[in-house]
């Protein structure tokens, strides 16, 4: 761990009575008593430290793509603006590649292979910004971002000082991260390098990601398939946009629940019960579940509460159709979580970030 100290500028531009409907994902329309905009790191510091703030909690917003904002936000909210992307070494086995933390995620994805630097490419269309990727360590499609992490930079806001965490330190798990935990509300997150290998392999092996590449290569079996980095990337862009909704149309934070992870003993029972069920198969015995299966089953897709409505495509997924609020959604998610524990005796657990 790496440290060194910020200058801080004397005044932070404070935005009072700021709308944050622009800055979260669910469109919900809610106020944050102040926010600052943070272009370059030194501002953070000077945000925090303002006496009109003194005390008051702390929100950071990246593309707000996995918060739940239920109401007005009494606090400062730091709208992390920083941008800039480099390789910053390469070695003979791989591309070591920083990016700042407000950079999109999907275009700093498409901008490596752009630059014929694969590894990145199945979590492409993920929404969001490069800082918030390694807070739930996102993944899809065979891949999580902690297996291309190398470390990342972050401001610690009571100190004020620089560090650089690795992998270890970042404590990574399933849609998991330090940052999420003894972490939460700390720091802040300013860049992000990733490790791209020079060795690349295809990851094709995620049932609905090796049927769409065998469809587009018109045969029966897309893991046979050697695909280049750029058609994987192309085959998860049509394989979300068919499935997912785009946020700018139909408010969402992505996935709502967690996949469930249950003991093998659990499973067995369960599965005697519910012979259709979805899971995979963990490293250490124990079975993660579909949320989205279980939710389906208990009839909730396409079904709504007011303007809370969970996904006609992908069950997992709860949209605003308009004008919900963060407390609408949540009841909604509450219900689901009620049926789908009465039904199947297990707990879903809320993935993004509620408020
Ligand atoms: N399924 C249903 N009904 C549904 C939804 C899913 O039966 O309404 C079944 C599918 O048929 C499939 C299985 O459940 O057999 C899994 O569905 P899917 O492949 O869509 O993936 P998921 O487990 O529901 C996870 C991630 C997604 C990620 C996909 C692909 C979590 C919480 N979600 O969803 O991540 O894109 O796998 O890798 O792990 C996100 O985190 O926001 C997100 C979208």
């Amino acid at each position: 761990m790496s440290q060194s100290n910020l200058v801080t500028p004397a005044v932070a531009s404070l935005m009072a009575g700021y709308s944050l409907k622009a800055h979260n994902t669910f469109g919900f329309d809610v106020c944050a008593q102040f926010a600052c905009l943070i272009e370059r790191e030194e501002q953070l510091l000077a945000a925090v430290r303002d006496p009109r703030v003194a005390g008051l909690p702390r929100l950071v917003l990246g593309g707000g793509s996995n918060v739940v904002l239920t109401g007005d936000f009494a606090g400062l909210v730091l709208l992390v603006a920083l941008r800039g992307r480099r390789v910053v070494r390469e070695d003979q086995d791989a591309w070591y590649v920083e990016a700042a933390a407000g950079e999109p995620w999907h275009e700093f994805v498409a901008w490596t292979l752009a630059e014929s630097m694969p590894g990145l490419e199945n979590l492409a269309l993920i929404p969001g910004t490069v800082g918030a990727a390694p807070i739930q360590n996102i993944g899809a499609y065979g891949l999580e971002m902690c297996e291309r992490f190398a470390s990342l930079r972050a401001i610690e806001l009571a100190t004020g000082e620089a560090v650089e965490l690795d992998g270890d330190a970042c404590r990574f798990g399933y849609r998991d991260s330090f940052f999420k935990r003894e972490g939460r509300e700390r720091f802040v997150i300013t860049s992000v390098t990733f490790r791209l290998p020079k060795a690349w392999q295809p990851r094709a092996g995620y049932a609905e990601l090796a049927r769409e590449l065998a469809a587009r290569a018109g045969q029966a079996d897309g893991e046979a398939l050697q695909p280049s980095a750029q058609a994987i990337f192309d085959a998860v862009v049509a394989v979300r946009r068919a499935k997912l909704p785009d946020p700018l149309e139909l408010g969402n934070a992505g996935s709502f629940f967690k996949n469930p992870v249950i003991d093998a003993a659990r499973f067995e029972a369960l599965k005697r019960r519910e012979p259709e069920i979805v899971s995979y198969a963990q490293a250490d015995g124990r079975v993660k579940l579909a949320a989205g299966w279980l939710i389906d089953r208990c009839g909730w897709k396409g079904r709504a509460m007011g303007a809370a409505a969970v996904h006609e495509r992908q069950a997992l997924v709860l949209v605003n159709r308009g004008g919900a609020s963060g407390a609408q959604v949540l009841a909604l998610a509450r219900a689901i979580q009620r049926d789908v524990s009465e039904r199947f005796g297990v707990e879903l657990e809320a993935e993004p970030v509620c408020l």
